[in-house]
């Protein structure tokens, strides 16, 4: 058993109070590498932005469950050493499928954890949760739930409206589960294409797609539901046009890549959104600039010639996050 406390971490319980009274919200960011960890740690210490660092279970088969552990270990001591004194840093689970997923982070210095039960039938779903949270309470590990289904093309799901949070669920779920922050779906969406081009307007000058709003009556509900509970918005990378562009130019095809609007990420981060979790946003931004690289100077094939500006291109996003969309920096 290895307790995140002794990592340096912290879970998420101080850094959600303060961010739900503050009007701002913490940044989660995806890693899955050495890179994208020191981009993200780079520029939470430079801008002293509280931070998660997101793991799905993906990335801990890809990255290695112990070697990742070290990895976070690791990102403390080097915050330290970026002359961030006391680093608000916490590890967390993405997208936990089960029990044993959850437990298993818990036991290996994770601070806190995500058990996704959605897809389940209601009653299945509290189950599941509740289980969590009373293993995870007892290491001071804080969990995150999940109620209401994300839509979105990978999802395969067409009405997105009906999938979402349903208000006088909240109450009950949030009470009965013990959950401490809870995942909500109003209409973000996961991954580069959220929405098909039938979902969308266009902009008669650039031809560019225009997303759907998303549902903040709906959102406004649950908070007077639960007040001062903190929500997270998942699927929230804004898919910047920039990197999208740049992949295309460079020999990429992503066509009709559309994500959320930054000035929406900005009002639901002065709400009860205390979390919103970017991954997409990281890899186009990391793909654009290893593809631009790789196109200018053909004759490169050392890695750390292109993963360094890979590198920069991903600090300069998280850092543009933390300080123009979520309101983070100074608030660690
Ligand atoms: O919400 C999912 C995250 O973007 C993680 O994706 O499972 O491909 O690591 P992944
Ligand atoms: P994006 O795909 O929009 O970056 O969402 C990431 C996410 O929700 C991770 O859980
Ligand atoms: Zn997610």
């Amino acid at each position: 058993m290895v307790s995140y406390k002794e990592l340096g971490l912290v879970n998420t319980r101080e850094m959600f109070a303060k961010a739900v009274d503050g009007g701002y919200a913490i940044p989660a960011f995806n890693f899955n590498n050495m890179e994208q960890l020191q981009a993200i740690i780079q520029a939470a210490a430079e801008t002293k932005s509280p931070v998660i660092l997101q793991v799905s279970k993906g990335a801990r088969n890809y990255a290695n469950a112990t070697l990742l552990r070290y990895m976070a270990e690791g990102a403390v001591a080097y915050a330290k050493e970026l002359g961030w004194e006391h680093p608000q840093i916490c590890l967390h689970l993405d997208h936990g499928d089960s029990f044993e997923t959850c437990k298993s982070c818990v036991d290996t210095g994770f601070s806190s954890v995500m058990i996704d039960a959605s897809s389940l039938p209601y009653e299945e779903n509290i189950a599941l949760t509740k289980k969590v949270v009373e293993y995870a309470h007892q290491f001071d590990v804080t969990v995150e739930a999940e109620l209401g289904v994300l839509a979105g093309v990978e999802d395969e799901v067409s009405a997105a409206e009906s999938h979402y949070t349903k208000p006088e669920e909240v109450i009950d779920f949030a009470t009965r589960t013990g959950c401490d922050s809870l995942a909500i779906s109003i209409g973000t969406s996961h991954g580069a294409y959220k929405f098909t081009p039938e979902q969308c307007t266009r902009d008669p000058k650039t031809g560019r797609l225009i997303p759907p709003p998303l549902a903040f009556d709906v959102l406004h509900e649950i908070e007077k539901k639960l007040p001062g509970f903190p929500i997270v918005l998942h699927g929230s990378s804004s898919v910047p046009q920039e990197y999208v562009d740049m992949c295309n130019k460079y020999g990429g095809n992503l066509p009709n890549a559309v994500g959320i609007p930054e000035e929406q990420l900005r009002e639901a981060s002065k709400s009860a959104v205390c979390k919103i979790n970017i991954d997409s946003d990281s890899r186009l931004a990391m793909t654009a600039a290893v593809r631009k690289h790789l196109a200018e100077k053909p004759s490169h094939f050392d890695p750390r010639q292109y993963l360094k500006p890979a590198r920069e291109e991903m600090k300069k996003m998280y850092i543009h996050k933390i300080v123009n969309v979520l309101g983070s920096d100074g608030k660690a």
